[in-house]
């Protein structure tokens, strides 16, 4: 049964058309990515970071660490000697209590920095873990333009409900108005799961302690999308796996969900006191349709990046799944729009009349004000107006109690992965987007930290006339020297540069290094990378802005011979004859000079619109 579902796997990416190879066209080590200033990092002052947390600001230049005890705060121009430290061990007695509860003094009983949000003009929230006691403060960050990073011991309190108890348990948080939106478990056995809002002037709210609404949660991400303009509808989103129970089996599986509330909640009155009376789920799907109807099914969600479009509102969620299943590793990626998140939560409620039953969309009538709708004047109807969930009748809140879910899932765009991995040596964990503006249109370019210490720089080309995409592994990098898995990745555009998170440290990678595929037109066409075009002389960053005259690019074919033709194509034997060039001198030329640009599958040898590469050749 296994077999068959990689076998699933396997045609059903024969079916789907999809063209892609593994292989990188580049493949840059530790050393050259160093070496290059591609990739500078950043390991603390005393080598070792212990890194957990990092929050990059674009306003006021800065980069904002938390690691192991420890808060630095780098300008993002400045040399890493300049970086200021504040160093935050645990509460006194507190390293000792946590040993003596029975865990490891050398792993887990420190403070580690897991939560690092803007807070407001002058500060920047922190929270610890310390020693299995969380513990939050303000950090003072000054305004823009000063290099100010100070804590005030006084201002030290209770982290629970805000920060895991854990160094590495997944959780998720966010800072919405002066509040903390956290999905976490927030107890020391790590068996109270919740979604908590605390800080501010509200009352502290939280999920009940019910599996029908989070039943050993794995939180992955934490956003605001507003809904419209009227910010009383304003909502948080929570991405997250949990376990479900078969009706008919009872065995356990994992799925991935999207979960949301209310920001301008309350709770209720009589019935879910300073308890979330607006707090809907429904299941994220990411599957590979195959023939016959088996589909594959990634299950575990990793990483969301929330690609922000110029309507707030509607930002593109991608999200990086992975599979459960022993017999393959396999990763993919697929990307939800916020328009059919909220039409699956305006769409039936989920219903069983017992844990025995089959799920089923409820149908008798839902009581109004509906659940999950925030009281706002927008969902209000005329006669009967309520100014906060606290005037809910008790019927809804009753309701909203049982009915967490919704009966529908959620699908993906096209309702199938922009991309899935099978074959790859590591596991996918982190993504960020970024959407490139080059010269035959716009490409979404994705950054894919490994569980190895490397991120995979991935572009994905959507096909003309159909919604069939082909990617291209542009570079492997491999960030890190030794093999640990990358646990943050945040991207700035502004600076064209990616920052990379691991136990170990923080690195600063530009997003390209044109000059790495050569030196000739056709190196350069070749490599299909969208952030780079032949400018006459040299393979440079395209800047869509810049004189177009001399500009050469072609990501979607990458083809040489049209692209270079009156070019100098292989950069040594200049005065080759340049259509000869382009067919005959590339494949051997060029990797002889180059050995890290593999070649085994040029793009210009790819006929376009073809669903599988040569005789006997994998689709991958
Ligand atoms: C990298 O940066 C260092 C320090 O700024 C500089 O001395 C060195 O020349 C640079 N190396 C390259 C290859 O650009
Ligand atoms: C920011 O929040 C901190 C902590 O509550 C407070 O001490 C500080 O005055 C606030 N700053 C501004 C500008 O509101
Ligand atoms: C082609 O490029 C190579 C290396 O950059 C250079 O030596 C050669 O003179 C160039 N030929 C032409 C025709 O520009």
């Amino acid at each position: 049964m296994r077999t068959a579902v990689a076998l699933a796997v396997s045609l059903s990416l024969c079916w789907l058309g999809a063209t892609g190879h593994s292989l990188p066209r580049l493949r840059l080590s530790y050393r050259e990515l160093s070496g290059s200033n591609r990739s500078v990092l950043f390991f603390g002052h005393r080598g070792f970071l212990g890194f957990r947390s990092l929050y990059l600001d674009e306003y006021r230049d800065r980069l904002f660490i938390g690691g192991k005890d420890v808060l630095y705060s780098l300008l993002l121009d400045g040399a890493s000697a300049d970086a200021k430290e504040i160093y935050w061990p645990p509460l006194p007695g507190q390293t000792e209590e946590c040993f003596r509860k029975g865990k490891d003094p050398g792993t887990d009983c420190a403070n580690y920095v897991r939560v690092l949000h803007p807070y407001n003009r002058t500060h920047l929230l922190a929270c610890g873990t310390g020693a299995f006691h969380p513990v939050c403060t303000f950090v003072y960050v000054g305004p823009r333009g000063e290099h100010t990073f100070s804590l005030d011991p006084a201002s030290v309190e209770t982290g629970r409900g805000r920060c895991p108890h854990e160094p590495s348990r997944a959780f998720a948080s966010t800072v919405i108005g002066g509040e903390l939106y956290a999905g976490l478990t927030a107890d020391f056995l790590g068996r109270d799961p919740g979604v908590f809002r605390s800080l501010g002037t509200r009352s502290a709210l939280r999920t009940e302690v019910d599996q029908r609404l989070l039943h050993d949660p794995k939180f992955v991400a934490a956003h605001l999308i507003p809904d419209n303009d009227d910010r009383d509808n304003d909502k948080a989103y929570f991405f997250f796996t949990e376990k479900v129970v078969d009706a008919d089996s009872k065995e356990h599986a994992i799925v991935s969900r999207v979960g949301r509330v209310c920001v301008n909640d309350a709770g209720g009155q009589r019935v879910l006191v300073n308890k979330w009376s607006t707090f809907n789920k429904a299941q994220l799907v990411c599957s590979v349709p195959g023939p016959g109807g088996i589909d594959t099914y990634f299950d575990e969600l990793e990483d969301v990046f929330l690609l922000r479009t110029k309507d707030g509102k509607n930002p593109e969620i991608y999200a990086l799944f992975s599979t459960v299943s022993h017999v393959f590793q396999g990763s993919a990626v697929c990307v939800y729009r916020v328009a059919d998140i909220r039409e699956v939560f305006n769409g039936p409620f989920a219903h069983r009349e017992s844990p025995h039953h089959q799920w089923g969309a409820y149908e008798g009538k839902v009581p109004y004000p509906r659940p999950g709708v925030c009281p706002s004047k927008t969902t209000n109807q005329p006669r009967r107006q309520y100014g906060t969930t606290k005037d809910f009748p008790d019927e809804v809140l009753h309701f909203a109690r049982a009915h967490p879910l919704m009966y529908r899932p959620v699908y993906p765009r096209h309702r199938r992965p922009l991309l899935v991995k099978t074959d790859l040596p590591h596991r996918l964990r982190q993504i960020v987007v970024d959407r490139v503006e080059a010269e035959d249109g716009q490409h979404d370019v994705l950054f894919l930290g490994t569980d190895a210490g490397s991120v995979l720089k991935v572009v994905v080309l959507q096909k003309t006339s159909s919604a069939m995409t082909e990617e291209v592994i542009l570079e492997e990098l491999q960030v890190f020297k030794v093999p640990v898995p990358i646990t943050q990745m945040e991207i700035s555009v502004k600076r064209q540069t990616l920052y990379v998170g691991s136990s170990l440290g923080v690195a600063q990678v530009r997003l390209h290094r044109c000059e790495s595929y050569g030196s000739a037109c056709a190196e350069c066409c070749l490599a299909r990378d969208p952030y780079c075009a032949w400018d006459g002389t040299a393979c440079t960053h395209y800047q869509p802005s810049g004189k177009r005259r001399h500009r050469r690019q072609d990501a979607h074919h990458g083809n040489p011979a049209h692209q270079c033709l009156d070019q100098n194509l292989t950069g040594e034997d200049g005065r080759s004859d340049p259509a000869d060039g382009a067919r005959a001198a590339l494949p051997q030329a060029a990797p002889a000079r180059h050995r890290h640009l593999l070649l085994q599958n040029p793009g210009a040898r790819l006929h376009p619109d073809r669903g599988q590469d040569g005789p006997g050749g994998d689709p991958w």
